[in-house]
């Protein structure tokens, strides 16, 4: 089967990867010349891959089976509509069932009118007249979202990103003199997570849990990014996530779905739920309406039992066969390569000298992001996220172990956030939660209409899971 995948990032090099493993061909559309995705193409054409007419021009003349697109932008320019529109089966939904991603604000109404109750409190103020008396409203600290697509940067948490609740409003109203729609909406206190799943007109069909680390520096500290890594667990949950929160998770997104059909807007591609989980339980932060980069790379990896071709036709098709969901039972770390700065201020140019033989021969996969080929061995640095290095392992901290081991065979100026995936940083999120959820702490400002919340984990100290 011949594959069209549109997007030049690690997360596409990671979707051409796993379509290779599955025997498939691969033709590229993206803007930027990826080495990695290079190195498996049959071909590869630079083009806008938010212009319809370019892409749909390259499926046609490479008679590609299938298109997957990638990142968000060209889900948001009608890519998709465009090359169903000329027969080619597509992974990635419609410009208007994108909307759930591009828009935040269609996607808070369409979960209200459901009667999906797995939001925070949330208000939109129209005008700039109508801010203050929306952020009056909120007793505790707020959020401030652009509506649209800002590639995770353009949200300011109180307490992270702006003090004083004047400052968020003032960042409320600049949005709204630039013509665009903003959301205010409750900070919520908990753990987040990412729930990726196939979703097409016959179900949800689940991926792996990961957690997503989107703070640029260690600690949680630094600007909000696209996400510097994440990890995924041996048996598909988190430290802190049972069963019942994942099940929860999935029930707002297969209800979503059918929202989403309802309104005439079928989807048919990857939805990604990003929440929070709570003391109340999961709410939902965000939709994404494509594979999280970095948290799909996490997924892909261990996709290797089933047939991911026939798994993407079946997706862009609408009928999936459960027995291709296979994904292996191991713990994943990803951390991702970045320019010195990325986060407030990149700085890009940076030669990065990679052996990636050497890396690959300890286990650990090498994907590439925004970087061009320097010469043998060697990228130069763009401004965004470089490099992802993927170990797995039967425990997060031996898998995070892996990808710091492989570091010995980079060399470079780049920043790479070093606590993701230790046994310290899960300990932290796990006693996080613990803390929330006991019984007596302190309750949100705001009565959420969420589910109930779990019993608290009993044993004060963290579960064996949490180490394997
Ligand atoms: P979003 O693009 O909506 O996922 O927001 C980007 C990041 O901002 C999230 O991953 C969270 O870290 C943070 N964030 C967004 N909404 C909230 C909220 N209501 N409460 C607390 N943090 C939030
Ligand atoms: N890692 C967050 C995203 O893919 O949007």
């Amino acid at each position: 089967m011949r594959f069209l995948v549109v997007g030049g990032g690690a997360r596409e090099h990671a979707i051409a990867a796993t379509l290779v493993r599955a025997g498939a061909e691969i033709i590229v559309a993206s803007a930027n010349a990826n080495p990695g995705l290079e190195r498996l193409a049959r071909a590869s054409r630079r083009l806008d891959p938010t212009e319809p007419t370019g892409v749909v021009a390259l499926a046609r003349a490479e008679s590609v089976d299938v298109a997957v697109i990638g990142p968000e932008a060209p889900l948001a320019a009608g890519v998709a509509d465009a090359l169903r529109a000329a027969e080619v089966p597509t992974v990635g939904p419609s410009q208007a069932a994108a909307r759930i991603e591009s828009s935040k604000l269609y996607c808070r109404e369409l979960l209200a009118r459901a009667g999906i109750d797995a939001q925070p409190a949330w208000s939109a103020p129209a005008s700039i007249e109508e801010v203050e008396s929306a952020v009056a409203r909120f007793p505790g600290p707020f959020v401030v979202k652009p509506s649209g697509l800002t590639a995770g940067k353009g949200v300011w948490v109180q307490g992270s990103d702006f003090t004083d609740p004047k400052e968020g409003a003032i960042y409320a109203k600049s949005i709204l003199v630039q013509g665009g729609r903003v959301l205010l909406e409750e900070k919520l206190d908990g753990e987040e997570f990412s729930q990726m799943a196939f979703v097409t007109d016959s179900g949800v069909y689940p991926m792996p849990t990961v957690q997503d680390f989107k703070r640029a520096r260690e600690g949680d500290q630094g600007g909000n990014t696209g996400g510097m890594g994440s990890y995924s667990q041996r048996d598909h949950l988190l430290p802190f996530l049972s069963s019942a929160d994942r099940d929860r998770a999935l029930e707002v997104l297969a209800r979503t779905r059918e929202a989403l059909a309802q309104d005439g807007n079928p989807f048919r591609g990857i939805l990604y739920g990003g929440f929070m989980l709570t003391a109340r339980g999961p709410v939902l932060l965000e939709f994404n309406a494509r594979f999280g980069d970095p948290e799909g790379i996490n997924a892909l990896t261990l996709y290797e039992e089933g047939d991911f071709a026939e798994l993407l036709l079946g997706v862009a098709d609408g009928r999936v066969d459960p027995n291709l969901l296979s994904f292996r039972l191991r713990a994943t770390v990803l951390k991702y390569l970045v320019p010195p700065g990325y986060g407030d201020r990149p700085q890009p140019g940076g030669l990065l000298f990679l052996d990636v033989e050497a890396i690959e021969a300890t286990g650990v996969h090498v994907f590439f992001g925004s970087v061009d080929a320097a010469g043998p061995g060697t990228v130069k640095l763009g401004s965004s996220r470089g490099v992802a290095l993927v170990g797995e392992a039967s425990a997060i901290h031996e898998a995070g172990a892996r990808v710091e081991s492989a570091l010995r065979f980079v060399k470079g100026d780049y920043y790479v956030r070093h606590d993701i995936g230790t046994k310290e940083d899960l300990a932290r999120r796990w006693e996080h939660l613990r803390r929330l959820r006991a019984p007596g702490a302190k309750p949100s400002p705001i009565p959420l209409s969420v589910a109930p919340p779990e019993a608290a984990p009993s044993s004060a100290a963290p579960p064996d899971r949490l180490l394997g």
